[in-house]
């Protein structure tokens, strides 16, 4: 089976890394959620993608320079917008979420994929996940780009799936050696639009004894692809396309 992954929750259709997103990833059929992390200045974590506030809130200024309690002031659906143009979300109290109330929420049966976006958010996303009910469930994994925040996740917490996310593609291999060598269960390239059949490198990757997913993949045809070749799971920003395309859930036993 080929988990779906709802790449900040169902991005596509809500304000990403917002509960609403998320919520609405798994009523779509999404195996799991993805989410990113950056700490405040206060140590608090906070689910957003960018180091800074304006993309996606009506805010501005640099998470890391200001309070949890300031940020859940800004109105996390200012900015998405709907095809026609218009602010769906806009005004709807819609909130940037920390980590831990995502974990409280998060429906037993889904998993999560935490991805740290800075080095200082490390120590204190290990910790918010060492109890979590997703954790105990072997559901969770923790990934990033970044080389030291992986090797730190594995020092705090060994036994904490770790995947590295890689750019493109056509590197698995590379990433593939990568991931074994430091201890890293998953290998995330990035698809891009290579079209490359993924049948050989989801070989490679079992071979290694290693998850491999993609991502962001919104195209249907793709998504049947990637799934015949076999790769583990696939990010994608359109949960209820990618159920469509693959089929039902199979009901838990
Ligand atoms: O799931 C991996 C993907 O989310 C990495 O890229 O920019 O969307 O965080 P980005
Ligand atoms: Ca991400």
């Amino acid at each position: 089976m080929t988990l779906i992954v709802g790449h900040r929750g169902a991005s596509a259709y809500r304000p990403e890394n917002t509960l609403p997103s998320f919520e609405l990833a798994v009523e779509q059929g999404a195996d799991a959620v993805e989410l990113d992390v950056h700490l405040t200045t206060d140590g608090q974590l906070a689910v957003i993608h960018d180091p800074t506030l304006e993309r996606t809130t009506s805010a501005t200024g640099s998470v890391a320079a200001i309070t949890m309690r300031e940020i859940k002031k800004a109105d996390a659906g200012a900015t998405f917008a709907a095809p026609d143009g218009s602010h769906p979300y806009r005004g709807k109290r819609l909130k940037v979420p920390t980590l831990p109330e995502v974990l409280a929420w998060l429906p037993a049966g889904i998993g999560l994929v935490v991805e740290i976006k800075a080095r200082e958010a490390v120590d204190a996303t290990v910790e918010a996940l060492r109890d979590s009910a997703v954790r105990a469930a072997d559901a969770v994994t923790v990934i990033s780009f970044d080389e030291a925040s992986l090797d730190r996740v594995r020092e705090l917490d060994p036994e904490l799936p770790t995947g590295y996310l890689l750019v493109p593609f056509d590197k698995v291999e590379r990433g593939l050696t990568y991931a074994t060598e430091h201890g890293h269960l998953g290998v995330y390239p990035w698809e891009g639009d290579l079209g490359l059949d993924p049948t050989p490198f989801a070989a490679q990757a079992q071979a290694y004894g290693r998850r491999l997913a993609c991502y962001v993949v919104n195209d249907p045809d793709r998504m049947l692809q990637l799934a015949a070749g076999g790769l583990w799971g696939f990010v994608t920003d359109v949960p209820d396309v990618a159920r469509a395309a693959l089929g039902p859930r199979p009901q838990a036993t």
